[in-house]
């Protein structure tokens, strides 16, 4: 397999990233190309968005492209807020020089008038390392007239969400809009619903513009200047036809050596365990694996799916952003369904009642069932709920909440009937959801005060 996107060693340099063959090519690549051309050339790679939704990228930069609107953004997603997930902060610190080079193609591509790259504040040294990056690309005349503004986020996952990142930028809290980024950009001008009474103000061009913005994950951006150096057939040789190159895999949970690596996309999901995480503790087996917080779980029966877009959504759930949370044999999964459906909870933002106080009471029935204390009418409230969780709501989170512990129970429906036979937990754990704030040397290290943050966003401690 050929890494690309991990080199062994870090990048550090932009001279060191010429050194590769691929550095400041790409964006020679795309100026020879022109815009049409290397939307094109990205189209035909069958590049897909690795923030978790995988929509073909060369076809949302054509939609942004053939906007007539007068200004146009481009904002890079690197807010990192899944739990299990880490790549992006790896790829930041390995090679920040291959996601500056993408972002100078991308919005070169699409007409972007100026670009913002949104991380948390709290990911300090992967800010470090991309603003060192982009003024190194401008002293190198690499990307001289565009303007690059790294913005410091929240903590809130919410901040990932793209209609909320916007919201970030624009100095607000991480609350998403109702409109897309492509209807509803950066800096719109209202009216919003199309029903206000009031003129339309001047938008930052000075006239009325819907800013189309194009949102684009970080390793979504760090795959391009690949592509237009090495060739659509040499990306397409990696990968599946559906979902072709590598992706960078994050394993943590029940795992010896939790990690980040980059992987063949199609590779059997228990072999990316075992070749990232280095597989199950000994004398342990896997019997559940999470990608993300987003997704149905799938099964020990399962481990056989690739990890491709295609390959999950054929086993029932989606591969999101390939951050695997391994939970093993000794795991109880009532306790996983309640940690990871009480940080869904915690992070809705409450604009849409249904999730935040449908996922509220979803969560304090599992913890009733987790203690031991529950009966049917937790199961029972549990389903009304998952049945209304997502009503009227603005983003994905609420659907997150109701496919992930819809599928916890019905995949381990056992477990639960334990719980309610034995008015107890068979197996108690204390495993935490895994919001990392570190991942190296085969140590995860999560947020230990997560567990006090509270569904109004404060810390209980
Ligand atoms: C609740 C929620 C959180 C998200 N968090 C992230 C995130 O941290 N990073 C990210 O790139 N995308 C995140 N996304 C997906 C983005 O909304 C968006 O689809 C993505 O940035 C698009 O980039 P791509 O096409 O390159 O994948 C999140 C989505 C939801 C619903």
């Amino acid at each position: 397999m050929t890494s690309f996107l991990l080199p062994e060693e870090p990048i550090t340099s932009f001279d060191e990233w010429v050194d590769t063959g691929v550095g400041g090519r790409g964006v020679e690549a795309a100026r020879r190309l022109g815009a049409e051309a290397t939307i094109e050339e990205i189209s035909r790679s069958g590049l897909r968005g690795r923030g978790g939704g995988g929509f073909p990228t060369g076809r949302k930069w054509a939609g942004i492209a053939g906007d007539p609107s007068a200004r146009k953004y481009l904002v890079v997603n690197g807010a990192e807020g899944e739990p299990g997930t880490f790549k992006d902060r790896a790829l930041l610190r390995a090679n920040p020089y291959q996601v500056v080079e993408g972002l100078v193609i991308a919005a070169f591509a699409i007409g972007a008038d100026e670009v913002y790259v949104g991380l948390k504040a709290s990911f300090e040294r992967e800010i470090e390392a991309l603003t060192r990056a982009v003024q190194e690309f401008q002293n190198a005349g690499a990307c001289t007239t565009c303007t690059v503004n790294i913005v410091g986020g929240p903590d809130e996952y919410l901040f990932g969400e793209e209609k909320a990142l916007l919201e970030v930028i624009e100095g607000k809290p991480p609350l998403p809009r109702w409109f897309p980024p492509y209807e509803q950009g950066l800096f719109a001008v209202g009216p919003q619903e199309g029903w206000e009474a009031a003129p339309r103000a001047g938008g930052a061009s000075g006239t009325p513009s819907p800013n189309p913005t194009l949102v684009n994950n970080v390793e979504t951006l760090a795959n391009v200047a690949h592509i237009l150096v090495r060739g659509v057939d040499w990306f397409r040789s990696m990968g599946t036809d559906e979902s072709p190159g590598n992706i960078v895999a994050t394993v943590v949970g029940d795992v010896v050596a939790p990690d980040v690596g980059e992987v063949e996309i199609g590779t059997p999901l228990g072999a990316v365990i075992d070749a990232v995480g280095s597989g199950p503790l000994p004398g342990r087996s896997v019997k559940a694996v999470f990608s993300g917080v987003a997704n149905p779980v799938l099964t020990a029966s399962q481990l056989d799916t690739p990890v491709s877009y295609e390959g999950f959504r054929d086993a029932g759930s989606s591969m999101g952003a390939a951050g695997f949370i391994v939970y093993d044999d000794s795991a109880c999964m009532v306790a996983a369904a309640h940690r990871l459906s009480r940080f869904l909870s915690v992070e809705s933002c409450g604009q849409c009642p249904p999730c935040k106080l449908g996922s509220g009471a979803i969560t304090a029935r599992l913890e009733r069932i987790e203690s031991g204390e529950g009966d049917v009418d937790d199961i029972a409230a549990v389903h009304g709920w998952l049945g209304r969780v997502t009503d009227g709501s603005r983003c994905y989170l609420a659907t997150e909440e109701q496919v992930m512990v819809n599928s916890v129970l019905v995949a381990f429906p056992e477990e639960f009937a334990e719980h309610l036979d034995q008015h107890a937990c068979p197996r108690p754990s204390t495993s935490p959801v895994p919001k990392l704030v570190d991942l190296a040397d085969g140590v995860a290290t999560y947020d230990e005060r997560y567990w006090s943050k509270q569904p109004d966003w404060t810390y209980a401690d």
